[in-house]
């Protein structure tokens, strides 16, 4: 018997109340909450990775708006006050991590719900209420939308196969099913019996720390493997197709992933194996013409040097720290979207599918 769903965030009673999120940065060996009582708490759970992932990061950041505007009293509160506290708090949550469009689009979205919700006769307590609502709409839809993914996409995976993950996208990556691994679970609930090969995904190990921890709880063939061993476990046949997130695509197509994506979806692309994104259409940035234009985050060095306990790195070294990669649309076979697969990759297919 699989494992319930992780709640991988919650919001914790009313409009004054607080957001609970897994501290992933303890995982697999501590399966913690971390409260965040202000949005100060949030931004850094971000930033550190405590809640990573695309969609997460764009959950947590709702709910930042929401324990953001609680350092105001709503009973004594003016509109043009409550209107600058949200102004202030999505300029602030917008400085925490910058390769994720999910977390732009959701502080967009409650950005514009307040600007509609002020310009109503309703008060700001009313205001408060209705702002913890659209958070908690973002929250569901996200859980809709990683089911509809897993539908659409299970149909890629056939019994016995063996797939290439990389980094996490999975429920902790999400509300619940994740997006790679919602096909997984999905083919799974199909009866379909898969092996999933989970890239460690260095430096900050979401693949073996989280993907494997996920996928060990429910109970499908996880295989952990270092990342620089995907192209033997390719060339020996282990595996036939690749599955991965996406942090920001662009209207072409191109598609920003944890650092390691490309390289994998070139291997992939060798060994005549397809290679497909899984991801919500909130991941679409069609603002930006190519993945040119994909702002990459970069990290500290001590990631690199010293990343999980022991330094490994000599004393000042110069180090490189990349956190995505961004893989042409030419080495996609396929993006799994919640509204249907787009395939070819290309601009025309993107704006077909996320417009029906
Ligand atoms: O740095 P992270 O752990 O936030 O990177 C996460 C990824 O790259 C995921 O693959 C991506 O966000 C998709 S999550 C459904």
């Amino acid at each position: 018997m699989a494992n319930a769903p992780e709640q991988t965030l919650q919001w914790m009673g009313g409009p004054q109340g607080y957001l609970s999120l897994i501290d992933q940065t303890l995982l697999p060996t501590q399966l913690q909450n971390i409260d965040c009582h202000d949005v100060e708490t949030v931004w850094e759970g971000i930033k550190l990775l405590r809640v990573r992932g695309a969609p997460a990061i764009g959950i947590a950041a709702a709910y930042g708006v929401c324990v953001g505007i609680q350092t105001l009293d709503f009973t004594n509160t003016s509109k043009g006050q409550l209107r600058q506290r949200i102004e202030e708090i999505c300029s602030y949550l917008a400085t925490s991590r910058p390769t994720a469009v999910n977390l732009f689009w959701a502080l967009g979205r409650m950005g514009d719900k307040a600007a509609a919700l002020l310009e109503t006769e309703i008060t700001v307590a009313q205001v408060a209420e209705m702002l913890l609502q659209e958070a908690k709409d973002i929250h569901n839809e996200d859980r809709a939308m990683c089911h509809a993914i897993g539908r659409h996409g299970a149909v890629l995976l056939a019994d016995g196969m063996g797939v290439i993950t990389h980094c996490n996208a999975g429920g902790l990556a999400t509300s619940e099913y994740g997006t790679a691994l919602s096909l997984f679970f999905t083919a799974q609930d199909q009866g379909k019996d898969v092996t999933i090969y989970v890239d460690e995904t260095r430096p900050l190990l979401q693949g073996a720390r989280l993907t494997a921890w996920e996928l060990l709880r429910r109970n499908i063939n996880t295989v952990l493997i270092c990342d620089n061993m995907a192209a033997q476990v390719l060339r020996e046949g282990k595996a036939q197709a690749v599955v991965t997130g996406a942090d920001r695509i662009a209207a072409n197509g191109d598609a920003a992933n944890k650092i390691g994506t490309y390289g994998l979806a070139i291997l992939a692309k060798h060994h005549g194996i397809p290679f497909y994104i899984a991801a919500p259409s909130n991941t679409f940035d069609l603002s930006l013409d190519s993945g040119d234009e994909i702002p990459i985050e970069v990290r500290s060095a001590d990631e690199i040097t010293n990343g999980f306990g022991r330094q490994t790195g000599p004393d000042g070294v110069e180090t490189y720290n990349p956190a995505f990669d961004v893989t042409p649309a030419e080495l996609i076979a396929a993006i799994v979207t919640e509204k249907g697969i787009i395939s070819p990759v290309n601009k025309d297919n993107c704006l077909k599918v996320l417009q029906s």
